[in-house]
Formats: C-alpha cells, structure tokens, sequence
C-alpha cells in the first residue's frame, strides 16, 4: 500500500517534471543549467530498510519488488538528448539492512565484454557527495590545477567514487574489498577493478589511502559488488577461460550489484558515511563501448546531470522521504475536505430546492 502510493507520487513527479521540461527551451546546455537538467530535478533513490533480501551476485530476482528511478543516460559532458546512450534508461535502485547499503543498477544493452579490455566493456561509477561544498560538477569541483590539489586546499570538496569496470570481472563473481589491497592499505582491487576512489576534481583523483602527500597505508576498499548481463546462462558459475561467457551482441539487460558498510573506518575524508533516515547525495555514471570502440575516461553518460538525494530510510518510516510524502498527503486531505464541503453544500441545495418544488417523486434505492 506504502509502496503503491509511493510509486503514484513517483508517477506524478516524473510526469510534473516532464512537462516542466517540455516548457523548456531545448538546446540549452549551459554548464549548470542544461535544458535536461529538469528532467529529474525531482528524482530520489529511497533505500528501504529491508533485511535479509539482497544477495550480492549480479542476479537483479530479489529486486524485482523494489522500486527505483529510472534515467534516460545522456552524455555526462553534452547532455542532449539526442544524443542519450540508445540502448535504454538504467535503474537505479537502492535498499540497506541496518549494516550495509546495496545498490542494483539496471541497464538494457547488447552484450558487450572484451577480455581484459575494460574500455571496450560496459562500466559503471557511483559518486557521493563527502564534502559539504562538493559539486557533482568536476567531481567536487575544486578549482586547483592538477599537481596542486593537496587536501587541505581542496577542503570540503571531496567526493567518493566507486568505479566497477568489468573487463577481467567473472560475472557472478564478488570483487572489490579484498585481503590483498586492504593488506595495502588502499582502496585498488587487483582481481576485478572495482575500486574505492575519492576526488577534488577530475585531475584530481586518487585511490583511497592515496594521494599528493603521500599515502596513509590505513585506507581501505569498502565496497563489493559483481555483475551480470541476461543472456547469459546460469550454470554452476564461470571460470575465467570461458570469458568471452557468451556470443557479443545478444540483446538483453546489465545488472550491476554493489553493496557498502553505513559506516567506514575513513578518517581522511575519502569515504561517504551514510545515517539511518538521512539523506547523502549520489550521482550514477555509465560507459559502453559503442559499436565495439573503447571509450576514454570522460566519455561517460550520466543518470542525471546534479546530485540526487539518496534516502537511507530508516524502519519506522520516519525518514525525510516520509516526511515529503505525508506533506503531499496532507495536501490530498485538503483537497478532498474542500470537495466534500462543496458536495454538502449542493446536496443542502437540492434538498431544499426538492423540498421547495415537491416534485420528485421518492424513489425507493430496491426499486432502482
Ligand atoms: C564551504 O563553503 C563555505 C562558503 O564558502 C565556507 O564557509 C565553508 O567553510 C566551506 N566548508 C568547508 C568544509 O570548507
Ligand atoms: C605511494 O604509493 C605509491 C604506490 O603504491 C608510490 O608510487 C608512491 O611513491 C607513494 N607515495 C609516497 C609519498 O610514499
């Protein structure tokens, strides 16, 4: 019931915003304010407190009854919608278990996976705002010039990135937070290239436990995840020498999976820390290989082009999200106590009015 009410106010939001985008003016792709940027000024990746559901293995069935926003991705650098990613939206959805938060990101497209080549496999990278003046613009937006960016310069622009590229990735398979690298004290993944990054801006961009001033050998790669694609066949699980795992260009659908502890052991600023009933702010990003051509680094689309709040709900229902919704709700009582005053009113009417003429013969409700 919760849910179906929340999926009607989605409705109406996505709906609000499209027409709020089609009063737009198109062809403006002004830095801050592009035309597309309207498209989901409304949008919000709630995670539900729901314990015990989610398995971290690139398979989406256990996501089938949670609901999230979904993006048409448009190039991060040109948002035009003509030329957004043409294989379809990506979902995002989001849920946490009171320890972790998992994200399963959804993303129709042809069966793209070159051994060992992560540029000519799909990719995909959440950002999340840690500094309180960071942008998602330039990834933070520090102003420094690559080389001097330090951290105490750079303060308050920090984001967290993690990047998942694929390439030597076994899907199914789990990567990320591993003895190896967090013996190391970074946030690398040696084995699958899901990686915990952070950043001031773009030139300035660093593995956790990394950085200018020399490396803090504490940090750690906190995330996990693994990925999957459709048309592939579930059997007792790939090896690496069955890569390529099935024939390129076979239609069907990426799934991304990635969980991340609320908290991490961070003290450098390196890591997002999620609240129970708060919001942090999240940004998705998504590469693919065109026509089999590797992409470069920027060349990436974009779910949306600013920060969306993310809700790490909390069970009660008490969360922020709770709160926007019981104001619209309330606004749905108005509304309807002014239509029934109004509804009094005429019958008070017609019941005069009837009483005046006297003539309507009385029809019993059995006879009707
Ligand atoms: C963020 O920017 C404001 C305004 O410029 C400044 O007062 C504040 O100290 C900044 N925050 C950090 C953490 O640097
Ligand atoms: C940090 O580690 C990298 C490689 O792990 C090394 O190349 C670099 O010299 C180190 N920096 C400092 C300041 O120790």
């Amino acid at each position: 019931m919760l849910r179906r009410r929340r999926l009607l106010l989605l409705l109406s939001a996505l709906f609000l915003s499209s027409a709020i985008k089609s009063a737009l003016p198109h062809g403006d792709h002004g830095e801050e304010s592009g035309g597309s940027c309207a498209l989901a000024l409304d949008a919000r990746v709630v995670a539900e407190y729901e314990p015990g559901v989610v398995t971290v293995d690139g398979h989406a069935d256990e996501w089938a009854d949670v609901d999230g926003p979904e993006f048409a991705l448009l190039p991060a650098l040109d948002p035009d919608e003509d030329k957004a990613y043409g294989g379809g939206k990506i979902a995002v959805k989001a849920l946490h278990d009171g320890i972790n938060v998992y994200f399963m990101l959804q993303v129709e497209g042809e069966y793209a996976y070159s051994k060992g080549d992560n540029q000519k496999c799909p990719s995909v990278a959440l950002m999340f705002q840690v500094g309180e003046n960071a942008t998602y613009h330039n990834m933070g937006g520090c102003k420094d010039l690559p080389g001097t960016c330090t951290s105490k310069s750079c303060r308050g622009h920090e984001v967290d990135i993690m990047h998942f590229s694929i390439g030597s990735a076994i899907p199914g398979r789990l990567y990320g937070a591993n003895l190896l690298d967090n013996g190391d004290g970074n946030g690398g993944d040696r084995f699958g290239h899901l990686v915990d990054v952070y950043s001031w801006n773009p030139h300035c961009r660093y593995l956790d436990g990394k950085g200018p001033s020399g490396n803090s050998s504490s940090a750690q790669n906190d995330w996990q995840g693994a990925w999957w694609h459709s048309s592939l066949d579930f059997h007792s699980g790939y090896v690496e020498e069955d890569s390529p795992f099935t024939k390129s260009g076979q239609k069907g659908t990426y799934y991304f999976e990635f969980s991340r502890p609320l908290r991490t052991m961070d003290r450098f600023q390196q890591d997002v820390q999620f609240v129970i009933g708060q919001l942090s702010k999240v940004g998705v990003a998504f590469w693919y290989p065109l026509d089999g051509k590797p992409w470069s680094g920027s060349q990436h689309y974009s779910a949306n082009c600013d920060w969306m709040p993310l809700d790490i709900a909390s069970p009660s229902g008490g969360s922020s999200y709770s709160v926007g919704s019981k104001s619209s709700w309330d606004a749905a009582t108005a509304f309807a106590l002014l239509l029934s005053v109004v509804a009094f009113c005429v019958s008070v009417f017609v019941g005069y009015w009837v009483s005046r003429t006297n003539s309507v013969p009385f029809t019993p409700m059995d006879r009707l």
